[in-house]
């Protein structure tokens, strides 16, 4: 489904991370891999992603501009790709518990738009330039950007603002035949999710008020993503496509399916 494109994905920090389930899938489709991450975490990835041959490994911070620049001329140096995995989210740890109002600083919230969105359309931005037409840019987002989710605060509206952001773009790139979308997942124990307070407890409840009771893979979350990447999916822009089991669909839960089933 990917063979010959290349694919860079940004935001691979551990096996448990959303990036990883999208690369393992995409490598299984034949897609040519590059990654960008954290300085930090560079001897990690260059270890877990020896087996894929990556095309390259960059070191970004994207709230430098001059890492975004350097991101954008080392993928250059490798000759043009087809297409960006975003997978990038922060947010200070003491916004994720409580209601919105009870650590909410101007500074936090800022930051959380900043790494979590506006990285978006300024890696767009850098990366267009080396990118084919008809390729196509995939962000990872969650069902609070519409919903109320206790403890998901101000990457609620962080959210909401890259969904839109996704539009746009989708608008932007649309003259080169470069789509635009986001995948929505459900929730996934990742090192990020585990900043959320009360992560398992939420974990087991979308599991078991679900259309399909099961927690979401990162696997399954990889494959939507390598779908979207590839041809297959040349229709498709400014789309939010939600890969958690369903969880999105349902209106008032009042038994699980198997108590309703039995009952
Ligand atoms: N885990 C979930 O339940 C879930 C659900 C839906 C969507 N998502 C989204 O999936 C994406 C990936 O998150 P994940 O859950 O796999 O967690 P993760 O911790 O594995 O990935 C988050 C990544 O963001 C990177 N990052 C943070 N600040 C950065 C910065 N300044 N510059 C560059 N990179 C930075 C981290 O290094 C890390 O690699 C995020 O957008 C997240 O919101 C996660």
């Amino acid at each position: 489904m990917l063979k010959g494109k290349k694919v860079l994905i940004i935001g691979m920090m551990s096996e448990r991370s959303i990036a990883y389930g999208v690369a393992d899938a995409m490598h299984g489709f034949d897609a040519n891999l590059g990654f960008s991450c954290m300085a930090r975490f560079e001897e990690r990835i260059k270890k877990m992603s020896q087996p894929w041959s990556p095309f390259m490994l960059n070191v970004c911070d994207v709230s430098k501009d001059e890492d975004i620049e350097k991101l954008a001329q080392d993928v250059a140096k490798t000759g043009k790709i087809d297409a960006i995995v975003h997978s990038i989210a922060f947010a200070p740890r003491d916004h994720l518990e409580g209601g919105i109002l009870k650590n909410l600083t101007r500074e936090g919230f800022q930051t959380a738009h900043d790494i979590s969105v506006y990285s978006l359309a300024a890696v767009t931005k850098a990366c267009l330039p080396y990118m084919n037409d008809h390729g196509a840019i995939v962000a990872l987002t969650y069902l609070g950007s519409s919903k109320i989710i206790p403890n998901y605060n101000v990457m609620g509206p962080a959210k909401a603002s890259l969904e839109s952001m996704v539009r746009y773009l989708a608008y932007d790139c649309g003259t080169r035949g470069i789509r635009v979308n986001a995948v929505s997942a459900g929730p996934v124990r990742t090192p990020a999710a585990s900043g959320i307070k009360n992560m398992g407890k939420m974990l087991t409840r979308v599991a078991s008020c679900s259309p399909i009771q099961q927690t979401i893979t990162t696997t399954q979350i990889g494959n939507a993503t390598a779908f979207l990447c590839s041809d297959l999916s040349s229709g498709i822009t400014g789309e939010v496509l939600f890969v958690d089991n369903g969880y999105h669909a349902m209106g008032v839960v009042t038994d699980t399916l198997t108590e309703a089933a039995t009952s």
